[in-house]
């Protein structure tokens, strides 16, 4: 099949002029991918999962809050990767960390002296830990957690909210491609702030249940996000504890952004392990989960490996991110921006007859709008943002950086409300 034919089945025939002109090295850089790579892009990268024909598929360069694409356009960002850019695109002092540890060689036959410093500033930072170990994605450490629960208490099964996203490996994935039955056969579901779901599961699962997973928040894919009410968390970690099962705190999206010892802090409980990715490295590849010291002989028990999980720059740029984290209160500027951004958005959207709603924490807002089921209304609102310059997400939480300031908020708020406005006269036209 020709590519360009592949191509056009992915695009809605009126954005496609928009695509050929000002994305046409995406375009043509996505026709060559399809060629050699299955689906072009995949994941969550993948043009499906945002705007196909008007996301750009390709990027160039990034430098604090804004990217460029292949074409040379550039965006006000707020997805900072999908997460892992908290302090700002190539942060000064996280890239000299990372390539001073780089200059000296990067990977050896064994861990590097960073590894251990690495090791010592987690488990001082986060107040419940004992332990840390490294792996380079979210995935490699939520999976590995399951693992030492259950060589911990000696049982099979998992619990996990309905909705909540661990990763790509077999037990967990969203998808069902290449999964077989047995693969989630131990896993149980259920449900974000009703501690009934849970209770009532573990008393039908008896001494089975090894872990029980959580995430600071509920941060379902495709949906607003969810806080917990009052005292739920509180609760799923007393029945934890009764009951000898492992709680395992999925703090991969929000770890270290919301706040810099873990966002267990920002709410009332204490995880027995806790799972960190984006946030921790700016960028620099590099995961670790951390635990207390009841669960060390078994972690210690439990491989964990891969061929670049020890590179020192990763390392490096971790120490570094996790000290200005600290020592600049990022979280508390990020999330005062957020405020700022969410309040602009909110009151825009009023002023043009919309209800937008930003759900979630300030710091990783997912917006959207009241009574729009069918999500036409965010998508058409992020393709209008992404033709002005702003890379707003329509399916997925957003995330803020320490490198967005109050200009560039209020740069990311007028090209709303200029969304909103052209909105609003086409509602009323029609
Ligand atoms: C809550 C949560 N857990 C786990 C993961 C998996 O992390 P990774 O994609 O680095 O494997 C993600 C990734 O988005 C996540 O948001």
């Amino acid at each position: 099949m020709p590519a360009g034919k592949t191509l056009h089945s992915t695009i809605d025939p009126s954005v496609s002029s928009f695509f050929e002109t000002r994305l046409s090295e995406s375009r043509t850089l996505f026709e060559r991918a399809l060629q050699v790579v299955p689906g072009g892009v995949y994941g969550h990268t993948s043009p499906a999962a945002g705007l196909p024909g008007v996301f750009p598929y390709f990027a160039e360069s990034a430098e604090g809050c804004r990217f460029t694409d292949v074409d040379g356009n550039q965006y006000l960002d707020f997805m900072c990767g999908f997460g892992p850019i908290v302090l700002g695109y190539r942060n000064p002092e996280v890239e000299a960390a990372a390539a001073a540890a780089k200059e000296k060689g990067n990977l050896y036959n064994m861990p590097s002296r960073g590894f251990v410093e690495l090791a010592e500033r987690i488990v001082e930072r986060v107040d419940f830990a004992d332990w840390a170990v490294f792996a380079k994605n979210g995935s490699d450490v939520t999976t590995w957690a399951l693992q030492v629960a259950r060589e911990a208490t000696g049982r099979k099964k998992v619990l996990q909210l309905k909705g909540a996203y661990h990763g790509v490996d077999a037990w967990c994935a969203p998808g069902f491609g290449g999964i077989i039955e047995e693969d989630r056969v131990h896993i149980h579901r259920f449900e974000w702030n009703k501690i009934d779901s849970l209770i009532g599961m573990l008393d039908s699962l008896k001494d089975q249940v090894a872990a029980v997973f959580v995430t600071p928040y509920h941060h379902p894919t495709f949906s607003p996000s969810e806080m917990p009410v009052d005292g739920f968390l509180t609760k799923v970690q007393s029945e934890c504890n009764r009951r000898g099962i492992v709680m395992i705190l999925d703090d991969i999206r929000a770890g270290f952004r919301l706040h810099s010892g873990g966002s267990h802090r920002c709410f009332d409980f204490e995880p027995d392990i806790a799972c960190y990715c984006k946030a921790i490295g700016n960028g620099f590849p590099i995961s670790a989960a951390v635990g207390r010291d009841s669960l060390k002989t078994a972690a210690a028990k439990v491989f964990l490996t891969g061929s670049y999980w020890n590179n020192a720059d990763a390392m490096a740029a971790a120490a570094t991110c996790i000290d200005i984290l600290e020592r600049d209160q990022i979280p508390a500027r990020i999330e005062s921006m957020g405020n700022r951004l969410c309040r602009g958005l909110t009151e825009a959207a009023a002023s043009h007859g919309y209800r937008m709603i930003c759900s979630g924490p300030r710091a990783a807002p997912y917006p959207f709008f009241d009574d729009d089921r069918n999500l036409r209304k965010i998508q058409e609102f992020c393709g209008k943002a992404i033709r002005k310059g702003a890379f707003f997400h329509p399916h997925h939480n957003w995330f803020l950086s320490a490198a967005h300031d109050e200009p560039a908020i209020d740069e990311a708020v007028a090209i709303a409300d200029e969304c909103l406005a052209e909105m609003a006269a086409t509602r009323e036209e029609s």
